[in-house]
């Protein structure tokens, strides 16, 4: 088992890739706390966590805010006594299908900064309230979670990549602050992953049109897929693990080759 006795904390653990990440880090022996704002899914998901045989705690928290942070790091702490992996996942392109936010013509001001707020911010807010405490066991591994459209966006959402560019600065940043400390900070960036994510597009769609969205759009992709939840725990599970012992300021892309397109 490559994670055995460890500890992670993942926002956004509730549903999607942090789900995904959490179930995969309990069948390699890690515990794992879930910071979110889906309780519902937050408790499906560390019972699943549970069954594994791995102990689970779930804190409700908005990664927005310092307060709610501070004292759910507090918890997870109490709990387990440390934190040796934390995953910077929480993160939303909060209306998806409104063709207003395609432009900075249309974006609303408020919409930018609830944006930043959840996907830069938040993994600012987190990492500083979970440092100090890898710092004092010298040991940690921070897997921030980026997305493809910060290097090459589709222009459907400036202010979600334009945060998710921020997120990429940030784990450099914190990479070269962290590393004397034996803390390696990485990124990993999705392309197209089928999550809940897509939901506030595919909501009133039918099963075979929700298929046609992504068979559509897995046309220009190397693999010619949408990746799963599976494929980045995949590689999230590398970043926790000592198999990474000596990879940080990383950002590993989760593309199926995207932006690179197939030569047919
Ligand atoms: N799915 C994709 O295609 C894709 C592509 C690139 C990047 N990403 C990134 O991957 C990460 C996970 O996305 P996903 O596809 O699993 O999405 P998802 O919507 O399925 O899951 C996101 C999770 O984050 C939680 N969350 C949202 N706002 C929060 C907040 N303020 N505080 C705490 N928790 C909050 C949600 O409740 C949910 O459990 C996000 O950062 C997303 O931007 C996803």
């Amino acid at each position: 088992m490559l994670l055995l006795n460890r500890v992670a904390l993942i926002t956004g653990g509730a549903k999607g890739i942090g789900k995904g990440m959490a179930l995969k880090f309990a069948e390699e022996g890690c515990s794992v706390a879930i910071a979110d704002i889906s309780v519902k899914d937050a408790n499906e998901t560390i019972n699943e966590i549970e069954k594994i045989g791995r102990e689970g705690l779930f804190v409700e928290c908005n990664v927005t805010d310092s307060g709610q942070l501070s004292d759910m790091v507090k918890q997870v702490i109490e709990k387990f006594g440390k934190i040796d992996i934390l995953v910077n996942n929480a993160g939303t392109l909060l209306h998806v299908a409104d063709p207003n936010l395609k432009s900075i013509a249309t974006i609303p001001e408020n919409e930018w900064d609830k944006l930043l707020a959840i996907n830069l911010k938040g993994t600012f807010l987190t990492s500083k309230a979970v440092v100090p405490f890898m710092k004092e066991k010298r040991y940690g591994k921070i897997i921030n979670i980026t997305s493809l459209g910060a290097v090459y966006p589709p222009a459907v959402a400036p202010h979600y990549n334009s945060a998710k560019a921020g997120v990429m600065g940030l784990t450099y940043d914190m990479a070269c602050e962290l590393g004397p400390f034996n803390i390696t900070v990485n990124a990993i960036m999705p392309g197209l992953i089928r999550t809940s994510f897509y939901e506030p597009v595919l909501k009133t769609k039918t099963d075979e049109e929700k298929e046609e969205f992504f068979k559509e759009r897995s046309k220009n992709i190397p693999l010619q897929r949408a990746g799963t939840a599976e494929d980045v725990a995949c590689v999230a599970l590398f970043l926790a693990s000592e198999l990474s012992a000596y990879v940080t300021a990383a950002i590993l892309p989760v593309t199926g080759g995207l932006p690179f397109q197939p030569n047919f």
